[in-house]
């Protein structure tokens, strides 16, 4: 397990060795050939409000550890019980600062708590390490104030973020981001604080035109990608833009190896809930084949590419004639229903591995994932079989996240 807050280097000048794979920014995963690189696909205006000129900011708590996670606006609640849960769990007795719609979540750890591993979490898109905060920013050298919360620390950066939550201020503040990103890797060069070697990350994320978060990542847990969010471009074949959370899927939640091992042309898939068929789509991207469960048309193309059957019949029933390589499943039930059929097909052995959504109801949405998640494994557990089960709430989710689960 990775230690929650790792010890730093004595000294300045010592360099790490080791290039760390996550470093350069964005990695997005592996992209079929044709498929053009995304680009931003939000447009977002500037913002304008006057600030006062004072300075002002927090350094680090002695007490403990202050953590900054992203999440889905709306999500707060859950993501700040999650924390809660997790660091309870760890021997901690930290507590949650959130604003609903604010896209993040500051936890503040209190006592000798164990680590808390990001990519453990459902509800988080990116778990950072609060070096400090900054407020009352002055609008005009904005660095003024940060560089010296920066050079407070003694690591130094493989890259430096600056980005901001996803909410509606968040989007707006993005040019701002941009301009002092390039602002702040120019002062951070000419101070030798760049280092391509360093596992470490730092982040700064702007809640206001005038009020930051100075935090750090470990590139080797946490995710790749700014803001914890992969840009993806919706493929053109494909017939849904459902296509777009599957896709997400294979990258947040497998590694590029589990990626390359456990999907293989040839493979053999079923898709419950598959019309019109974006989760196929990107099966027969990588050469699948597929059996397509749903009373609902499939595209026709798809369906001219040989490599896919689609059968009009309920999901809920449906069995496979023999086991096969990958159950997908985005129908739209009650996630305690999806569970248990998820659950079913894994302790049975009719799926070797699985990826499928669970729509949270509006009330108690963290206790039904935990129900969920739990009668997953217990089930497993009673079939004598070790589950690897892995949940996010992806970008391209709403009121839903995903789950991926492999018997071990
Ligand atoms: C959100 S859509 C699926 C979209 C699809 N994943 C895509 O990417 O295009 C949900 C689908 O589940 C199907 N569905 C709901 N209940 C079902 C059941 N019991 N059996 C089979 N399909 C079902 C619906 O007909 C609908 O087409």
């Amino acid at each position: 397990m990775q230690p929650d807050a790792p010890p730093l280097p004595k000294r300045r000048a010592r360099r790490h060795t080791r290039m760390s794979p996550t470093c350069e920014r964005p990695a997005r995963g592996t992209r079929r050939p044709g498929v053009p690189a995304p680009s931003p696909n939000r447009k977002v205006s500037a913002m304008s409000r006057a600030v006062p000129q004072t300075r002002a900011f927090e350094p680090p708590s002695p007490q403990g550890d202050r953590l900054l996670a992203y999440c889905r606006p709306g999500f707060e609640g859950e993501c700040a019980q999650e924390l809660t849960a997790l660091d309870a769990a760890a021997g901690g007795g930290g507590f949650a600062r959130a604003a609903r719609g604010s896209g993040f979540v500051e936890f503040v750890r209190a006592g000798a708590g164990g680590a808390i591993d990001g990519r453990r979490l459902v509800f988080a898109r990116q778990l950072l390490h609060v070096l400090g905060h900054a407020s009352a920013l002055p609008v005009h050298d904005r660095l003024s104030v940060l560089l010296p919360l920066v050079e407070a620390d003694p690591r130094r950066w493989c890259d430096a973020w600056v980005e901001a939550p996803d909410s509606d201020p968040g989007r707006a503040l993005a040019p701002l981001c941009r301009g002092l990103n390039a602002a702040l890797i120019a002062a951070l060069k000419p101070r030798k604080l760049i280092d391509r070697a360093s596992p470490w990350r730092l982040h700064v994320c702007l809640t206001a035109t005038d009020a930051a978060f100075v935090a750090v990542a470990d590139v080797r847990s946490s995710t790749p990608w700014p803001g914890g969010i992969p840009r993806l471009k919706f493929p053109r074949s494909a017939p849904s833009r459902s296509t777009l959370k599957l896709e997400e899927a294979l990258l947040v939640l497998l590694d590029e190896g589990e990626r390359e091992r456990w999907l293989k042309p040839g493979m053999r898939a079923v898709d419950l809930g598959a019309s019109p068929g974006g989760w196929t789509w990107q099966l027969v991207a990588r050469s699948l084949h597929v059996t397509a469960v749903d009373n609902g048309p499939m595209d026709a193309a798809l369906l001219a590419s040989g490599l896919v059957d689609h059968l009009r019949a309920d999901g809920f029933r449906y069995r496979p004639p023999k086991p096969v390589d990958w159950l997908v499943c985005d129908m739209v039930e009650q996630p305690r229903r999806v569970a248990e059929l998820m659950a079913q097909w894994l302790a049975q052995g009719w799926c070797r591995h699985a990826i499928f959504n669970l729509k949270l109801p509006m009330k108690k949405r963290y206790d039904e994932v935990e129900l969920c998640l739990g009668l997953l494994r217990a089930t497993l557990s009673d079939a004598g079989r070790r589950l690897d089960l892995r949940a996010r709430q992806l970008y391209h989710d709403r009121e839903e996240i995903t789950v991926f689960a492999r018997v071990a």
